[in-house]
């Protein structure tokens, strides 16, 4: 078989380890040759591809970053562009393809995958809000990253006695925001999922300066503050319909300062989340995928999404995985709760 490999919607660490375990495994094992599509969708959509071998993977397990690049290309909102990726397909004599992505990419997978083409799914996305994982790498690259940064602003915050507030991503999920100011020692974390109260988030302040420690406050970039709104970047919408987020880190910094006197400043981590070197539990998770995924190819077991359930590695059918996102339950959030203030 010629098999088709894409990368597409926001990199993450992890990316170039799927791509070199689908390629070793399927020339190694299955005598397959591989086509990297350039950025996500829009390669097959413009017949922009190249041959992938050995070669061409070797050294990349811990590169960030993806070899084959990236972009936000919707091919379902391009006039005849299901048609444009048939024909660039039959063009390459590529008769299957692997698309490593979030909802967006394997939103578009599991629309080509109705239209007739042979497709599998990698879930992939820092947010870890794919549905029907348990985990997508890069989240871990990502809470790493985050919780060092908190770790570090623990001890300037402690010498100014200032509020330091960490916005970090997760656009409808706060599973960073969870997981690194729990493992950070976050005095509040805010998600997406539950709307905030200033005030309560203010009382929470006041009560952590009472003793020797500085407020860390960890916000998701999606938080909305109870009865407000998102607070956006600016008014752009990608070619998926996503506005650009942030900024409600800064917004809750100039709230704090006024409602308790404090100084209180913001860091936006942004996309130093989702780049650089991916930790061993992403390099293993996004090894297992790729060597999965191309299992499945080689079964032709079309329409499915290689997934982790436990240590696992199951199929779903990729509608499964996008019908809904995973966000963080009530439950959840109680456990960081404990810890706040
Ligand atoms: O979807 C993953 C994500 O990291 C979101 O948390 C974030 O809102 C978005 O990507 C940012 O993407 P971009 O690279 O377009 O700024």
């Amino acid at each position: 078989m010629r098999v088709g490999v894409l990368t597409g919607g926001g990199d993450c660490p992890g990316l170039n380890a799927v791509i070199r375990a689908v390629v070793r495994k399927g020339i190694a094992r299955y005598g397959h040759e591989f086509i990297g599509f350039r950025d996500g969708w829009r390669g097959p959509l413009e017949g922009d591809g190249f041959a992938l071998d050995v070669q061409t993977v070797r050294g990349i397990l811990p590169r960030g970053g993806t070899i084959l690049g990236s972009s936000r290309t919707n091919p379902l909102k391009v006039e005849g562009g299901v048609e444009r990726i048939e024909e660039n397909l039959h063009d390459f004599k590529v008769n299957a393809l692997v698309a490593i992505g979030g909802e967006d990419t394997l939103g578009v997978a599991t629309a080509l995958h109705e239209h007739g083409m042979r497709v599998v799914g990698v879930p992939k996305t820092i947010d870890n809000d794919l549905n029907a994982t348990d985990y997508t790498f890069g989240f871990d690259t990502a809470v790493n990253i985050a919780m060092e940064a908190i770790d570090r602003l623990h001890t300037t915050a402690e010498s100014h006695r200032r509020v330091l507030i960490v916005e970090v991503m997760g656009r409808h999920a706060g599973w960073i925001a969870l997981h690194a100011g729990l493992a950070g020692g976050a005095n509040v974390i805010l998600i997406p999922e539950n709307p905030f109260d200033v005030d309560k988030v203010c009382a929470y302040i006041e009560s952590r300066f009472k003793t020797r420690y500085a407020p860390i406050v960890v916000a998701a970039e999606g938080a909305i503050p109870a009865g407000g709104e998102m607070v956006l970047k600016d008014e752009s919408r990608d070619a998926f319909g996503h506005v650009k987020l942030s900024g409600v880190g800064d917004w809750l910094a100039r709230e704090v300062e006024k409602r308790t006197g404090k100084e209180a400043r913001c860091t936006v981590l942004g996309h130093i989340q989702r780049g650089g070197t991916p930790t061993a539990f992403d390099r293993v998770l996004a090894t297992r995928f790729g060597l999965h995924a191309i299992d499945a190819v080689n079964d032709g077991d079309w329409g499915k999404m290689v997934a982790l359930r436990g240590t696992d590695i199951v199929r779903v059918p990729l509608a499964a995985a996008t019908r809904e996102l995973k966000t963080v339950n009530v439950e959840r959030y109680a456990e960081a709760e404990v810890f706040f203030g």
